[in-house]
């Protein structure tokens, strides 16, 4: 008889190991057992990997479901930001009912925060144009003015690259849009961001050329066990004000664009702050597959 199964084993120092075992019989001339052939393979390694491929998937799945709902859900949400402005514009409330429509507008915001950023995975997107890297992030930083304005946030632009890159202007725009807002939930008042663009080569695989564009805050900085999960979605500091989806999107975007995404901080009192550093090569990206977009929150 033939046998072949797999056995979960427990190592020494505690760690599961998963072995295949298969074995067979020798018989003799009579049929007698003489002896028997057993193999063992280690599995461990394998099991591993199938492990992440079922995670990946499932995110995946999780992804498209959270996307269809939430596009069900932002016509609706839009008819009532709507209905919320006109009964904010009626000239008989009192101070009361005016502090409901504000709680009632503050929520709808977060909701529509968390719809925007689940849509863009699967959101259709005209086709890729040649975009100046410069003029994205300071149609972003237009976006944010009044939040830098009113915080007397210094903002320090080094723009030294006009390069461009083929893109679609939702997903470029839609990942530093995260960045500089995550830069700028991070700063005290009076603290500074600073914008860095230079036309660089991969530093992985310096024949590529590209744009890197460095965003760099002096808030309190990223602790490591934090910056171990920040590319997790989900994962948020923020509380109800965050949906930690920001910086999974953009990752997502970038790597898309063949590009990548790195952080670096340091919460030392003095001296902390954090960067990242974006790489978008200027290969086309027609020539990928289309499926990020998130949202853009300049529209
Ligand atoms: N510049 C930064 N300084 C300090 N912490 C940061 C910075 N950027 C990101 N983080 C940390 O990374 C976490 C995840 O960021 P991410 O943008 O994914 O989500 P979020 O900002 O919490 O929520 P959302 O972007 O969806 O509103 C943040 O909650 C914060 O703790
Ligand atoms: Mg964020």
């Amino acid at each position: 008889m033939v046998t072949d199964e797999e056995i979960e084993y427990v190592r020494g120092d505690g760690t599961p190991v998963f072995l295949s075992v298969s074995s067979a019989p020798i018989l003799d001339r009579e049929g007698r057992i003489t002896a028997a052939v057993i193999t063992f393979f280690d599995l461990t390694h394998r099991k591993g990997t199938e492990q992440v491929l079922r995670s990946t998937e499932k995110l995946a799945a999780t992804g498209r479901l959270a996307a269809s709902f939430c596009h069900e859900i932002n016509n609706p949400l839009q008819t009532l930001s709507g209905v919320l402005y006109l009964l904010g514009q009626s000239t008989g409330l009192g101070e009361a009912e005016r502090q409901h429509l504000a709680t009632a507008h503050a929520e709808l915001e977060r909701v529509a925060h968390l719809t925007t950023s689940m849509l863009g995975f699967y959101r259709p997107s005209p086709s890729p144009v040649d975009l100046k890297i410069c003029e994205i992030l300071d149609s972003v930083l237009n976006f944010y003015g009044p939040a830098i304005r009113s915080g007397k946030i210094i903002v320090e632009k080094r723009y030294d690259s006009e390069d461009v890159i083929h893109g679609f202007p939702s997903e470029i725009t839609q990942v530093f849009s995260n960045l500089v807002g995550n830069a700028l939930g991070a700063l005290t008042p009076e603290g500074t961001l600073e914008l860095h663009v230079i036309a660089s080569r991969d530093w992985g695989n310096p024949a590529r050329r590209g744009v890197r564009v460095f965003i760099a805050d002096n808030g309190p900085g990223i602790s490591a066990e934090n910056r171990r999960r920040i590319f997790e979605p989900f994962f948020t500091t923020k509380g109800e004000n965050g949906t930690g989806l920001g910086l999974w999107v953009a990752s997502g975007i970038v790597d898309k664009y063949g590009g990548w995404l790195r952080v670096r901080s340091s919460t030392q009192p003095g001296r902390s702050g954090t960067c990242f550093a974006v790489f978008f090569p200027e290969q086309k990206v027609s020539t990928m597959r289309h499926t990020a977009i998130t949202l853009d929150k300049s529209a």
